[in-house]
């Protein structure tokens, strides 16, 4: 059906590119194409196949955790012949919009990645500074908004905390206090984090266990690892997205994705549309999850 679909609209699109060749045809077709009506009927029609994608979403089994790595912030800049700090500015924005898609679907665990260890090393103190202002002014809007109150939204940040600047910290522990009696919804955000560095830290728990004779030998299996991640309370994601083009996981919850499915997707984070959030878990639930049989 799909195919039948592909090859029809390639068909199409071959016919509208020899009459846009006459001018006749090309000339109303560019007025057209630039009036307000069209673009109006456009959006109209995204919306309606967005919708129905929604509704025929909600029939299947939704993924329970999905999670993002939101890339191309910069390049959605550069791209737009806008400076850098606004790219970083519209991902926070995203953000927030992306994560009320995900609440309305009704997805109890959301996880983003938004600083890794890697960032904190190689990008400039003026480009970090930036970025710490901005997760301070994203924690206190998300921790202030009544839709994370009504909907019963838990936040919590992982990563190694202890390195970020103290504003960020303290904006943590304010998201984090202001969302700690809600258990409807978790939102995580990782900072500071990578994903070799959380299986280190669990090790370095686990062998200091077993030298204290706390936890002997046959007792360490992958559960008591699983027991030690700073994601202990969260199911592993079943949906992992990464927006930007890039097909790599960058350090991202290397634990917990053993069995994850991986989406990937051009568009820049800034971009991320509504439509391009149902495509993922279209395809999600397009795929048949084996988990080894
Ligand atoms: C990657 O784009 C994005 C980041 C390093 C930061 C993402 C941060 C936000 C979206 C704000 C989040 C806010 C809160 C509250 C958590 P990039 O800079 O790597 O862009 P590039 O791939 O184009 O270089």
């Amino acid at each position: 059906m799909g195919r039948v679909r592909k090859s029809l609209g390639r068909r199409i699109d071959g016919l509208a590119k020899w009459l846009l060749r006459f001018r006749a045809v090309s000339v109303p077709a560019r007025v057209v194409a630039n009036s307000s009506y069209a673009w109006s009927f456009i959006s109209r029609t995204d919306r309606i196949r967005t919708n129905r994608l929604r509704d025929r979403l909600i029939q299947g089994d939704l993924p329970e955790h999905i999670s993002i790595i939101m890339d191309g912030n910069r390049r959605f800049a550069w791209s737009s012949n806008l400076e850098r700090d606004m790219g970083h500015h519209q991902g926070k924005e995203k953000l927030k919009e992306v994560m009320d898609w995900v609440l309305d679907l009704g997805i109890p665990y959301f996880t983003v990645y938004a600083l890794s260890t890697e960032n904190m090393r190689e990008r400039s103190e003026d480009e970090l500074g930036l970025l710490y202002d901005l997760y301070v002014a994203g924690l206190d809007e998300i921790a202030e908004d009544p839709r994370i109150h009504s909907r019963g939204v838990r936040v919590q940040a992982v990563g190694r905390l202890d390195s970020l600047p103290s504003r960020v910290r303290e904006a943590i522990d304010r998201a984090q206090n202001r969302t700690a009696s809600h258990s409807d919804f978790l939102f995580t955000v990782c900072l500071a984090y990578g994903g070799r560095e959380e299986i280190v830290d669990a090790v370095r728990e686990v062998a200091a266990e077993h030298a204290s004779g706390d936890l002997a030998l046959e007792s360490i299996d992958s559960a008591q690892i699983s027991s030690k991640m700073y994601t202990a309370d969260l199911p592993d994601p079943d949906l992992v997205i990464r927006t930007s083009g890039e097909e790599r996981i960058s350090n991202f919850l290397l634990w917990q994705i053993a069995y994850s499915e991986l989406h990937f997707t051009d568009v820049h984070w800034p971009s991320f549309s509504k439509n391009d959030l149902y495509e993922a878990i279209d395809s999600y639930q397009s795929r048949g999850r084996r988990y080894g049989e």
